[in-house]
């Protein structure tokens, strides 16, 4: 069905095409059987803020396009756009998504979205990025890029998942500290995976909790206060849910009227 061209009667509400265009698989590559990374091609018109996000579109079995948001995983340079998603069962989108192959057919709206970029943030010292499941994938662009490492001082991802398997991009990671950061900054870059169903010499409980009892400070050796730190969340809603209300506790606010603040965020459902 996806090899198809995308027929006249799958055209999205946009029927004129001015919001989208298509776009063709260029790669993928599956971490489980849940979580994959995808590449697909770009247009060199399409820019992006890093932490921002695309929405997609695949066609369905009826013909209806089906349309979620996804965060660009890849650098705002890269002449592709990756993305990396969950596969969920039940959804829609996910039995579309698991379907592709090399070189389908998936739209792109013309436009990105979201607020989870650095002009959210005023000036300080550290940046923490907490992620859960899938929502590393906006701050790997973050990181591709020389903005974050010449304006902090320190880095912290923080990437919570339930198995060790889950743990995603962990070479890039180390990659694009090493890189990165040489050339870019004087930033150092702290990696803290965080694993909630299985032990493997990592963190396991909870990001809130592991802040409460002082252990991600500890893990990371760089306090999270208002006056050194700004923060960014990513993910599971419950998850920024909670972040908003414990960094609140602690002085942190959200951007306003265009100032900038010391925490943004970015839910996933
Ligand atoms: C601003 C924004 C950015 C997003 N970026 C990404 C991204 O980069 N990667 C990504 O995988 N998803 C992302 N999502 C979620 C994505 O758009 C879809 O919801 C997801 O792919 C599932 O689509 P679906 O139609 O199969 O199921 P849906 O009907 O959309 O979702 C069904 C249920 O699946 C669960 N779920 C949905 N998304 C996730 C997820 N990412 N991780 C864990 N559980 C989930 C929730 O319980 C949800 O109620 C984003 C969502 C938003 C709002
Ligand atoms: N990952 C898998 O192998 C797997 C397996 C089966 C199904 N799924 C499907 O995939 C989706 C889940 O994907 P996911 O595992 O990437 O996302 P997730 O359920 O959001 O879990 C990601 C990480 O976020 C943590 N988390 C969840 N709620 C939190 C909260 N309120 N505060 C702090 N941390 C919180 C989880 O901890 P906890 O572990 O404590 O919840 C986990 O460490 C679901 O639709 C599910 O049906 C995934």
């Amino acid at each position: 069905m996806l090899n198809a061209r995308l027929p006249e009667a799958a055209s999205p509400p946009t029927a004129t095409g001015t919001k989208w265009r298509e776009e063709r698989v260029l790669d993928y590559r599956y971490w489980t059987p849940r979580l994959v990374s995808f590449r697909i091609t770009r247009d060199p018109g399409f820019r992006f803020v890093p932490g921002r996000y695309a929405r997609l579109g695949l066609v369905g079995a009826d013909g209806e396009v089906i349309w979620r948001p996804f965060s660009m995983v890849s650098g705002a340079q890269d002449d592709f756009l990756e993305f990396l998603a969950v596969l969920v069962e039940g959804g829609q989108f996910s039995p579309l998504l698991a379907a592709l192959k090399a070189g389908d057919p998936v739209l792109i709206e013309k436009a990105e979205f979201g607020f989870l970029t650095l002009d959210q943030l005023a000036p300080g010292d550290n940046l923490w990025m907490f992620a859960s499941g899938s929502g590393l994938g906006p701050f790997l662009s973050i990181l591709r890029e020389p903005a974050p490492w010449r304006t902090f001082r320190h880095l912290v991802l923080v990437h919570s998942v339930r198995y060790l398997d889950d743990l995603a991009y962990r070479a890039d990671i180390e990659e694009i500290r090493d890189t990165v950061a040489g050339i870019e900054g004087n930033a150092d870059l702290r990696y803290v995976p965080v694993v909630t169903r299985e032990s493997g010499g990592t963190l396991s409980a909870r990001i809130p909790q592991l802040i409460e009892d002082g252990r991600l400070e500890s893990a990371a050796d760089i306090k999270l206060d208002v006056a050194t730190s700004r923060a960014m969340v990513c993910g599971n809603p419950d998850l920024t849910q909670e972040m908003r209300k414990l960094l609140a506790v602690r002085g942190f606010a959200t951007s306003r009227r265009g100032v900038p603040g010391q925490m943004a965020f970015e839910k996933y459902w």
